[in-house]
């Protein structure tokens, strides 16, 4: 399948889909540091802004007609809606209605998007409702899902959004786990922290910026009480970070102290290694504590649990390293994902343009706000919409 990739980052998900066998025509993200580590690892990368660029003159220029096969990457989801029509005139939701003209110019037959959780309840729904409807709109048929990562060998656990999108109506199934996991110690299972960083430990390589970061005075002090599995808040008061007492102690309406209530930051937290790692963001190498090292963890360990190869080389400062590693799509997922696309597009069209599947969550209990966004889901698959294509 030939593919354009939009908001491209450091490449995880177009690697993914690369080593299943699909070929990137072309690739775009706005930031430097990006776009330099796309290009020394896979090349083809350009930097533009997708907020102000016109999608006519970049397929004009592309020159593959209708003949493109699939759209990856998705607009990050920045939070901003105001509802109803003025939703598409509102700029800041600038990100969205640039991908929707992506799909009216580019016309790929698949388009996959990926985003944070956070996606599903952003403004009251109203963004996933607005971006679904207008995908609808453009003639495709929806599917959409919350993907839990560790069921697909990433040794993590990390909550992803992925919305497939067909315009000839074939059915899209996503893939299902190869890894069951179900949030207990998987201890003979591939996708543990040990299994992904154990031979890391002692290495030390200044290229590879595996160089461990041992540590010195107070901070050392905290980790080495630190058992695996807890936190700042496990620390005897004297050792707390001034900053984490505060908030800790910062009481909430109905009184409950923030960090007994999962809310407040725990600074620093010593990882298990017989489980999935904790999600890797920008943070983890300031805030995961390594298992058995008294040291946080190296970004090439982050770039190994989010499946990025050993060869793969990062650009930039270190912050934009890691910047560029935890808002990757696992490599490893992105391949499964291209390969259920692949397979999918063998089927034999047989559906309308419309909002076919959507699962939010696993769980079987619901937060107010994703049963709020579910019943707008619902309406919008009730509902026959004109097309605009
Ligand atoms: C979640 S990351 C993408 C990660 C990528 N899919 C991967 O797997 O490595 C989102 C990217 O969007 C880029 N971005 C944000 N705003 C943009 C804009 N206005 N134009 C182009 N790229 C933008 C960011 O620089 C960032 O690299």
């Amino acid at each position: 399948m030939k593919a354009v990739s939009l908001f491209s980052g450091a490449g995880g998900m177009d690697l993914g889909f690369i080593n299943a066998g699909c070929k990137i025509l072309a690739a775009y993200d706005n930031m430097q540091p990006m776009v330099d580590t796309y290009n020394k690892n896979i090349g083809g990368a350009s930097r533009l802004d997708l907020s102000t660029c016109d999608f006519s003159t970049i397929a004009e220029k592309l020159g593959f007609g209708d003949s493109l096969d699939l759209l990856i990457g998705g607009p990050p989801c920045q939070g901003f809606t105001s509802a109803g029509t003025r939703f598409w005139d509102d700029p800041r939701n600038s990100l969205v209605r640039n991908y929707a003209d992506a799909l009216r110019h580019l016309c790929p037959r698949w388009f996959v998007m990926e985003n944070v959780e956070g996606i599903l309840t952003t403004a009251k729904g109203v963004y996933l409702y607005e971006a679904v409807k207008r995908m609808v709109e453009l003639g495709y048929s929806v599917f959409i899902r919350k993907i839990y990562m560790q069921e697909y060998g990433v040794p993590q656990r990390r909550k992803r959004v992925i919305i497939v999108g067909n315009r000839e109506g074939k059915p899209y199934h996503f893939p299902l786990p190869t890894t069951p996991a179900s949030g207990q110690i998987y201890r003979d299972s591939a996708v543990t922290l040990r299994n992904a960083i154990e031979d890391l430990q002692d290495v030390e390589d200044v290229e590879l910026d595996q160089v461990p970061q041992w540590e010195t005075g107070i901070k050392l002090k905290r980790m080495e009480m630190l058992k695996p599995g807890q936190t700042m808040k496990d620390l005897p008061e004297a050792l707390q970070h001034e900053s984490f007492k505060r908030r800790a102690h910062r009481r909430v309406m109905d009184g409950t102290p923030s960090a007994k209530r999962g809310g407040a930051p725990s600074g620093l937290k010593r990882l298990v290694y017989d489980e999935p790692c904790l999600t890797i963001t920008s943070a983890a190498p300031s805030e995961f504590v390594h298992p058995v090292r008294n040291r946080t963890l190296t970004v090439r360990e982050c770039a190994r649990i989010q499946t990025f190869p050993d060869d793969y080389k990062f650009h930039g400062t270190k912050r934009e390293r890691i910047l560029q590693i935890g808002n990757a799509v696992p490599p490893r997922f992105a391949c499964i994902l291209a390969e259920s696309i692949l397979k999918s597009d063998q089927e034999e069209p047989s559906l309308e343009p419309g909002l076919v599947y959507y699962d939010l969550s696993k769980a079987s209990a619901r937060s107010s706000s994703l049963a709020r966004t579910e019943r707008m889901l619902e309406q919008l698959k009730n509902t026959q919409l004109q097309l605009d294509i």
